[in-house]
């Protein structure tokens, strides 16, 4: 029984001890809302689906998808992007072929199909959302950059 009762305290001790830490200033996922009451939510931003391309921020970089992407799958059997974006389909489809390092394997081989290394498109290209920054960013291009240190002199 005195076993019991010591494990009871030590549970309960424990569980205060959480709460309180909750309600300091410790970042938790509800931002430090108080345990009684709901958390705002912020509206789900919009897919930006304006078709015009956006710079892209240095040479290699993945291009953003200009458009929505909404149940277009990408699956053993299918791949919905490539149905436009393949080079059978972009007359028809007037979209970008795919560039040609997505039928290249790792050694650098020409492929007839697309690469299995871009098969899966949204591993590398996203969608833009009409929303602001979560973090902020101080990125500067290289070419900024060089003007930058031109001045500079
Ligand atoms: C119905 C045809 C169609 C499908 C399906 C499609 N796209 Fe597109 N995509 C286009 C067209 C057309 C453009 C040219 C810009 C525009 O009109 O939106 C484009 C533009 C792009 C661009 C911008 C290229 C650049 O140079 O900036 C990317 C990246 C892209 N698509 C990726 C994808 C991915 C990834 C998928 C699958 C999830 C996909 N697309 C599915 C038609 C399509
Ligand atoms: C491993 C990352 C990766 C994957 C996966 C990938 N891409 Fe890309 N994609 C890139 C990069 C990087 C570029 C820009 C440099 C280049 O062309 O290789 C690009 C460029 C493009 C472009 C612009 C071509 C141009 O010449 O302007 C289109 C369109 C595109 N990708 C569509 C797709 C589609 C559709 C898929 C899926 C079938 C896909 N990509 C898979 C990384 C990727």
């Amino acid at each position: 029984m005195k076993k019991l009762i010591t494990t009871l305290v030590l549970v309960v001790s424990a569980a205060v001890t959480y709460v309180q830490a909750e309600s300091s200033n410790i970042a938790t996922l509800r931002d430090n809302t108080a345990l009684n009451e709901q958390k705002k939510t912020t509206a789900i931003p919009k897919v930006i689906n304006s078709d015009i391309k956006q710079k892209r921020s240095y040479p290699m970089q993945p291009p953003i998808i200009p458009h929505t992407t909404r149940n277009y799958e990408v699956t053993l059997n299918s791949n919905k992007c490539m149905s436009c974006h393949s080079r059978q389909r972009t007359e028809e489809s007037q979209a970008p072929m795919v560039s040609v390092t997505h039928y290249m394997d790792r050694e650098g081989n020409f492929l007839a199909e697309i690469s299995p290394r871009r098969y899966f498109c949204n591993q590398c290209h996203v969608n833009q959302f009409d929303t602001k920054p979560e973090v902020e960013n101080t990125f500067v291009d290289m070419h900024t950059q060089t003007k930058q240190n031109a001045k500079a002199k």
